[in-house]
């Protein structure tokens, strides 16, 4: 697969199948974030691939209620970081940035192995750093919902998320976001 088929084959769904997670996958999924590019080559991004069954089921506890459907994933990745792990050039600060990079990759590593790999945001955040240890200065950015796409959508999903698994939400027009030369 190349980049631009990873890319336009990925999608956020939310109907998962499980799937064994093996050292290899993790090792994988690691690597493609240690080689992303990040400010003066500080690479911020800290991750836990958490997947055994009694912790999973714990983060479980914390998500938001719109997220029901991430209860069968197999993995959630947590990617965590701080302002002072990167650049800091006045106002700004490039610890997320740098740290959304390196999930895309991951992203994108996972969808070039058949796999659905889905960052959230609708955790609660302080309970979630608090079963996995994180310390309290840090952000837990996003968890990484890691899964196989099921044929079956998830009874839980609203109606437009089940519209979600059959198309990619509508986008902003290329107009609205891309200018030539100037601002305006
Ligand atoms: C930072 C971030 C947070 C997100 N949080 C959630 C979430 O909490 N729950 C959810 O179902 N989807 C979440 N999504 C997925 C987006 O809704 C999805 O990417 C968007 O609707 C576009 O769909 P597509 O990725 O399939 O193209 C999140 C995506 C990103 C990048």
């Amino acid at each position: 697969m190349d980049v631009k088929d990873a890319i336009e084959r990925r999608r956020a769904y939310r109907s998962l199948d499980h799937i064994d997670i093996s050292e290899d996958l993790i090792k994988d999924l690691a690597k493609v974030a240690q080689i992303a590019p990040s400010c003066a080559n500080k690479q911020p991004w800290r991750l836990i691939f958490v997947y055994e069954e009694q912790e999973l089921r714990k983060l479980f506890k914390i998500l938001s209620s719109g997220n029901k459907w991430v209860k069968n994933a197999s993995m959630l990745i947590a990617v965590f970081s701080k302002p002072e792990h990167d650049c800091i050039i006045g106002e700004r600060k490039y610890y997320l940035f740098d740290t959304g990079m390196a999930t895309a990759f991951i992203i994108l590593r996972a969808t070039e192995l058949g796999l659905v790999a889905h960052p959230i945001a609708g955790f609660k955040e302080e309970k979630a750093k608090n079963l996995l240890n994180i310390p309290l200065d840090m952000r837990l950015i996003t968890l990484i919902t890691i899964g196989k796409h099921s044929k079956e959508v998830n009874p839980v999903l609203s109606e437009s998320m089940k519209l979600g698994e059959k198309q990619r939400p509508p986008r902003i027009s290329l107009e609205k976001f891309v200018y030539l030369n100037k601002y305006n």
